[in-house]
C-alpha cells in the first residue's frame, strides 16, 4: 500500500493525503480528513505509524483503568472495546485495587504515548484527575465527578435510574416504597433520584424507608426483612445481588412477589433471569455508555470541533418483568394481621356412598391425599382471600411436612410461627365423604401434639401487633387455653372453632370474642334438650361476645349484643362439606379485617363456605378472592335484605 493507493481509494490527490499525514491539513475539509484517516487505519498503512508518532503524536492505543471490584466491569469493558476497535484503535485494560494503583497506572501510561485514558476512579479523591490534567493526556471519566465540571464524563445515570424505578412503582399505586442500597459512591445519587420521585408525587420521605447496608450480600436480606416489618409494599434495589437477598427474605417471610412486595432492580448482569417472578429492571444502558464515551473522546482527539457536552449521563431503560403489581392493600382495603393457630394435616379422603355406621365395612375406589388440617385450611384460605396471615403450627420433619409448608408459602401465609418436630411425623386425617357431601373425620395428631404454650409465647410480639386470631381446637387443650388468654392480654379478637372438644370451661368463655361451633359441636358444649337458639343464648350469657353456629345447608345463626339472627346458606350444590367451616371462619375474619360490618362479613363468609362445599377436598376447596368476587352482586343483594330485616325487627 502506497500513498498513491490511499489517494486513489479516497478519491483525493496525493498531496492531500500527504498534508493530512504530515498534520499540515488546516485547509482541508473535515470530511476529507476523516475519509483519508479511515483508509490509513483500515489498511494499516505502515509509514503512517511513523507519521503519527512523530507528526500526529498518536499510538492508536486507548487505555481504560477501572476498579477490579466494579460490579458491571465486564459489561462496560465489552462495550468500550467494541467501539474502540470499531474506530480503528486498540484497548488496554488496567484493574485497580487501591488509589495508589490508579496513580501508578496513570504515570506509567503517561510515558507511553497513549492516545487517551478512560478512567473509572476507584474513589472520589481528586488526585488522579489532577494528575491526568497535569500530564496533558486526553482523558474521559466514566462516572460523575462533581469537582471537575470541565472533564469529559460519560456515565451510567444512577440518579435517573432510581428516579425511573421509584416512579414506576408509584405509577402502580405504591406509596410505601423502600430503597435498598449498598454503601458506595452511588448511594447519594440513588437517594436523590428516589427522593425526587417521591417529592413529585407528594409522598413524604421517611428516612426509615432507606436501608444502606455495609455488606452487599446481606443488604437485601436484612433490609427487606425490616421493610416487611414496616409494611412497605414495594422496594427499589440498587443491584441484583441486593435483589436476590430481597427475594430470599420475601420467601422466608412468605411475602408474595409482587402481591405483597413489588421489586424493581437498578441494573442487572443477567443472572436475575433465574429469579422467579422475573425482575422489573431499570438498566443503566452500559452499552450506550461505552459507545458514547468513545464517540466523545474521539471527537476531542480526532476532530477539530469543540465538544458541546462535557458531561453525559446516559438515559436508563426500564425493562418490565413480573415483579411489580398494584399494592395489595389498595385493592382490598385494610391491612391487619390475622394469626392462625391450629392443626396441619395430610388429609386421606375416601369417597363412599354413605357414611359407615357402627361395625360396618364399606368399599371405596376413590382415595385422595391432599393438604388439610383446620389450621392450615384457615391460614391458606385467609391468604387466598387476600388477608395478611401468620400461621403458628407444628409439622413433622418429613416429606409431608415440607409439602404442607410449601402449600402455606404458596398461599401467602407467613411461616415464622411454623416449627418442625424431630420426634413426630406430620399429622394425618382420615376422612370419609358420602355422596351427599357429608363427612366424618378421624385425626392422627402427630406433630400437632407438640404445639405447646412455649411456641405460642415465642410469638408474643406477633400477638401484640395483630388484630385477629383464628384458633381451632385440634391442638393440645392447654395450648388452646393459653392462646385464648394471650389474645385477651394483647387485645387480639379470638375466633374459636371448638372441634374435638368435649367441654369448654366456663371461666374461659368471657375471653372468647367469636365462638363458631357447628350443630354437633354446640350440642356437645351445651348438652341438654334445648334449641340451637337457646344454647347460643346460654353461651352468650356466660360471656362469649359473639356466638355463630354454622348449620350447613341451613346457613348459620348469630347471637351477640346486637343480633339474634339466622342467615341462609349460599346456593351451592354440596360435593364435599369438609373444610366449609374453615372457609367460613377465614372469610369472616378477612372481611372484618377489611372493615366490613358484621352482616356484610357473615354473608361474605357464607359464600366462601358455599364455594368450598361445591368442591372436593378441604384445603384445595378454599376459594380465592377472584372467585368470591364473582358473586359480589348477589352478596350485596343478600346484605341489603338482611339489613332491611334487622331494621324491621328494631322497629317492632
Ligand atoms: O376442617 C377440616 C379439617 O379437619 C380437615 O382438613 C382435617 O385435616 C381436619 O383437621
Amino acid at each position: 500500500m502506497t500513498i498513491k493507493d490511499i489517494a486513489k481509494l479516497a478519491q483525493v490527490s496525493v498531496s492531500t493525503v500527504s498534508k493530512i499525514l504530515n498534520h499540515k491539513d488546516d485547509d482541508i475539509g473535515e470530511e476529507t480528513r476523516k475519509k483519508v484517516l479511515k483508509i490509513v487505519k483500515q489498511y494499516q498503512y505502515t509509514p503512517y505509524s511513523k507519521v503519527r508518532e512523530v507528526a500526529v503524536g498518536r499510538s492508536y492505543l486507548f487505555a481504560v483503568i477501572l476498579p477490579e471490584n466494579l460490579y458491571y466491569k465486564e459489561e462496560l469493558i465489552v462495550s468500550i472495546e467494541k467501539y474502540t476497535v470499531y474506530n480503528g484503535y486498540n484497548l488496554m485494560v488496567y484493574f485497580t485495587k487501591t488509589q495508589s494503583d490508579e496513580i501508578k497506572y496513570i504515570q506509567i501510561l503517561s510515558g507511553k504515548n497513549i492516545d487517551t485514558i478512560l478512567l473509572y476512579p476507584i474513589a472520589e479523591q481528586k488526585e488522579s484527575i489532577e494528575l491526568l490534567e497535569k500530564q496533558k493526556i486526553p482523558y474521559l471519566i466514566l462516572t460523575k465527578v462533581h469537582q471537575f465540571p470541565q472533564a469529559l464524563q460519560v456515565y451510567g445515570n444512577y440518579e435517573k435510574a432510581t428516579y425511573i424505578a421509584t416512579k414506576h412503582l408509584i405509577k402502580y399505586g405504591h406509596r410505601k416504597i423502600g430503597l435498598l442500597l449498598h454503601e458506595n459512591r452511588h448511594s447519594n445519587d440513588c437517594k436523590e433520584g428516589y427522593m425526587q420521585a417521591l417529592f413529585e408525587s407528594d409522598i413524604l420521605f421517611e428516612s426509615g424507608n432507606v436501608f444502606i447496608g455495609q455488606d452487599e450480600q446481606e443488604t437485601g436480606r436484612i433490609g427487606a426483612h425490616q421493610f416487611i416489618n414496616r409494611n412497605l409494599s414495594a422496594v427499589v434495589c440498587e443491584n441484583e445481588i441486593i435483589a436476590c437477598g430481597t427475594y430470599a427474605a420475601c420467601e422466608r417471610h412468605a411475602t408474595r412477589i409482587p402481591k405483597d412486595m413489588s421489586i424493581v432492580c437498578i441494573h442487572t448482569l443477567g443472572f436475575y433471569k433465574t429469579l422467579h417472578p422475573k425482575l422489573d429492571i431499570v438498566s443503566l444502558n452500559l452499552h450506550e455508555v461505552g459507545k458514547q464515551a468513545i464517540e466523545m473522546i474521539l471527537q476531542k482527539i480526532e476532530s477539530k470541533k469543540d465538544i458541546v457536552y462535557h458531561t453525559k449521563g446516559i438515559e436508563p431503560i426500564l425493562i418490565q418483568g413480573e415483579s411489580v403489581s398494584n399494592p395489595f392493600e389498595k385493592v382490598h382495603g385494610a391491612y391487619q394481621k390475622i394469626i392462625v393457630v391450629g392443626s396441619m394435616n395430610v388429609d386421606n379422603i375416601i369417597n363412599v356412598e354413605k357414611l359407615p355406621t357402627d361395625g360396618e365395612t364399606l368399599l371405596s375406589n376413590h382415595l385422595a391425599i391432599l393438604p388439610g388440617g383446620k389450621g392450615l385450611n384457615q391460614a391458606t384460605a385467609t391468604g387466598k382471600l387476600g388477608g395478611l396471615v401468620y400461621a403458628i403450627g407444628s409439622l413433622g420433619n418429613d416429606t409431608d411436612g415440607k409439602k404442607l409448608y410449601h402449600c402455606l408459602v404458596q398461599n401467602g401465609v407467613k411461616t415464622e410461627g411454623i416449627r418442625f418436630s424431630t420426634s413426630h411425623s406430620t399429622g394425618k386425617a382420615y376422612i370419609n365423604v358420602a355422596k351427599d357431601g357429608e363427612s366424618t373425620i378421624v385425626v392422627y395428631q402427630g406433630a400437632n401434639e407438640e404445639l405447646d404454650t412455649y411456641q405460642i409465647r415465642q410469638h408474643q410480639k406477633l400477638f401484640q401487633s395483630a388484630q385477629y386470631c383464628l384458633l381451632s381446637l385440634e391442638i393440645p387443650q392447654k395450648t388452646a387455653i393459653y392462646t385464648i388468654k394471650m389474645c385477651h392480654e394483647t387485645g387480639v379478637s379470638v375466633f374459636v372453632k371448638p372441634a374435638t372438644i368435649e367441654t369448654l370451661q366456663c371461666d374461659i368463655l368471657p375471653y372468647i370474642d367469636y365462638l363458631i361451633p357447628n350443630e354437633k359441636e354446640i350440642h356437645k358444649i351445651v348438652p341438654g334438650n334445648f334449641s340451637i337458639e337457646q344454647k347460643a343464648e346460654m353461651l352468650y350469657q356466660r360471656g362469649v361476645k359473639n356466638v355463630i353456629v354454622t348449620l350447613g345447608s341451613k346457613g348459620c345463626y348469630i347471637r351477640n349484643e346486637q343480633y339474634h339472627l339466622f342467615f341462609e346458606a349460599a346456593p351451592f350444590e354440596p360435593q364435599d362439606t369438609t373444610g366449609a367451616a374453615d372457609a367460613f371462619i377465614s372469610a369472616f375474619a378477612v372481611a372484618l379485617s377489611e372493615g366490613k360490618d358484621m352482616i356484610n362479613a357473615v354473608v361474605f363468609a357464607t359464600y366462601a363456605a358455599g364455594i368450598s362445599i361445591a368442591r372436593l377436598g378441604a384445603q384445595p376447596s378454599m376459594p380465592d378472592r377472584t372467585t368470591i368476587d364473582l358473586y359480589q352482586a348477589e352478596i350485596m343483594e343478600k346484605v341489603a335484605v338482611m339489613k332491611q330485616r334487622v331494621n324491621c325487627f328494631e322497629k317492632e
